[in-house]
């Protein structure tokens, strides 16, 4: 690890912000239920998240977010910290039962006047707000008519999409519709292993193909409202290698790319799912209605990646529908993270081409780029060189795309705090900032404190 982690005064001096441009956007993503908490209080109802989480053996340790980072309480603070920090944009999410507590019918207006005085603090502060629609916390009143899998859900997320845009649409100009759509699917209604817990192909199918028509639903209904803001969504993206020239391998890399890189991004180009690399995918004509092709796509005005890693895949006969494994990194004896994903800046390069090369693509923001390393607390700092060398290599990677002439605006580091990571609860730690969950104290780690000089 040593060698790659050459330490951040050397990297720092290869490149300066102005290298990336005057309008290019620097800020910090965060999400509704990693930081809230909050989780049943204040008028909101219970989400997927609240319920799975709740449930034995889900969640590393037991953890759950109802605490969180307290950030329900505390987002003045965090939000002036921010503002020291030199942080001009802020990408967060909206909890959607925080304002619509069933999901449909009727809102909660504490949740709404909560995101009001949000969104206020951020404008008064010079932070611009980044909103997510969909983070991954459908209303558990929702799951309980089947959630992503009932086709209503297009009109319920019609109906959350309205009124956000009304309620928000008039301060806040740049918006994504999902996070990740293929890891709430895949996680949560594939391999169960994320909210709501869903297992198979009879889940995995309707829930990918009514999240691909709310991508698309979503930003219609919000530019139909506010004509003048941004609309974009969010993709997970890795970039996939052959573990071998064997043509098995790279078969199978080729069907996990189809998955992981290209199904939602290509289903709202207009293109149709990749049926050809993922036979599978045909039986969704169960779930297809007439209109369907229409509704799928959509003209976005930007494209949020969210990239941290690669992979390299080899043919298994043992994995379901994919036939397909990776190799695990620490396997690879390569440098990894607290995750153990394996650091691959050119990961961030090439999946910027890719995207890029898509017509239909008009402007990228990286919208979440991090990592989690084991933050050691000594004498009140966090030396975490580690996070920094990782951001500032990236960096260079997107630079590098940039200069080649890929459309890049935007970067946004997950995170700004340590923050609850889903089935893994607290123990990854993303953030610039350090938590102390016991007493909710804020630390600025070294990373943090060299993006503020980067960014003065
Ligand atoms: C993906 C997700 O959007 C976010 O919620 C998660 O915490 C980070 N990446 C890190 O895994």
């Amino acid at each position: 690890m040593s060698q790659l982690f050459t330490g951040s005064q050397e990297q720092s001096k290869i490149f300066t912000k102005s290298d990336f441009g005057t309008n290019f956007k620097w800020g910090v993503s965060t999400s509704a239920y990693q930081t809230e908490g909050s989780h049943l209080s204040y008028g909101k109802g219970a989400s997927i998240w609240d319920a799975f989480a709740n449930k034995k053996g889900t969640i590393y340790k037991g953890q759950t977010g109802e605490i969180a980072c307290d950030f329900y309480q505390r987002f003045e603070t965090d939000l002036e910290l921010m503002h020291n920090l030199n942080i001009p944009n802020f990408r967060f999410s909206l909890s959607w039962p925080r304002l619509i507590p069933k999901g449909t019918g009727t809102r909660n207006l504490l949740g709404i006047d909560f995101y009001n005085r949000l969104i206020d603090k951020c404008l008064k502060l010079d932070i611009e707000p980044w909103v997510t629609l969909y983070h991954w916390d459908l209303p558990n009143e929702l799951e309980k008519k089947g959630g992503w899998t009932n086709r209503d859900i297009i009109d319920w997320f019609r109906e959350y999409a309205d009124l956000c845009s009304r309620k928000f649409g008039d301060r806040v100009s740049n918006w994504m519709i999902l996070n990740e759509p293929l890891v709430f699917v895949g996680a949560g209604h594939f391999l169960g292993v994320h909210a709501p817990g869903r297992r198979g192909m009879k889940n995995f199918l309707p829930a990918m193909h009514h999240a691909a028509i709310c991508q698309a639903e979503g930003a219609r209904i919000i530019k139909n409202n506010r004509p003048k803001v941004k609309v974009g969504t969010t993709f997970s993206c890795s970039h996939i290698e052959a573990f071998s020239n064997r043509e098995k391998d790279v078969l199978a890399a080729k069907r996990v790319d189809a998955l992981v890189n290209r199904l939602f991004l290509e289903a709202s180009l207009g293109f149709s799912y990749p049926i050809k690399e993922l036979p599978f995918l045909k039986r969704v004509e169960k779930y297809w209605q007439p209109e369907d092709d229409k509704l799928l796509s959509y003209d976005f005005d930007f494209i949020g990646l969210q990239n941290y890693t690669r992979e390299i895949v080899k043919h298994s006969y043992f994995v379901p529908y994919i036939k397909a494994t990776n190799v695990k990194a620490v396997k690879r004896k390569v440098p990894t993270t607290q995750m153990k994903w394996e650091v691959y800046p050119d990961s961030l390069y090439y999946m910027l081409k890719k995207f890029d090369a898509y017509s239909g693509v008009k402007n990228i923001s990286v919208t979440e780029n991090g990592a989690a390393f084991n933050d050691i607390l000594k004498n009140g700092e966090i030396n975490d060189f580690e996070r920094t060398t990782y951001i500032q290599q990236y960096l260079q990677a997107l630079l590098k795309a940039k200069n080649e002439g890929v459309n890049v605006n935007g970067y946004f580091i997950w995170s700004f705090t340590d923050n609850f990571e889903w089935a893994e609860g607290f123990h990854p730690r993303f953030g610039l900032v350090y938590i102390n969950f016991k007493t909710q104290e804020r630390i600025v780690k070294a990373s943090g404190k060299w993006y503020k000089e980067f960014l003065s």
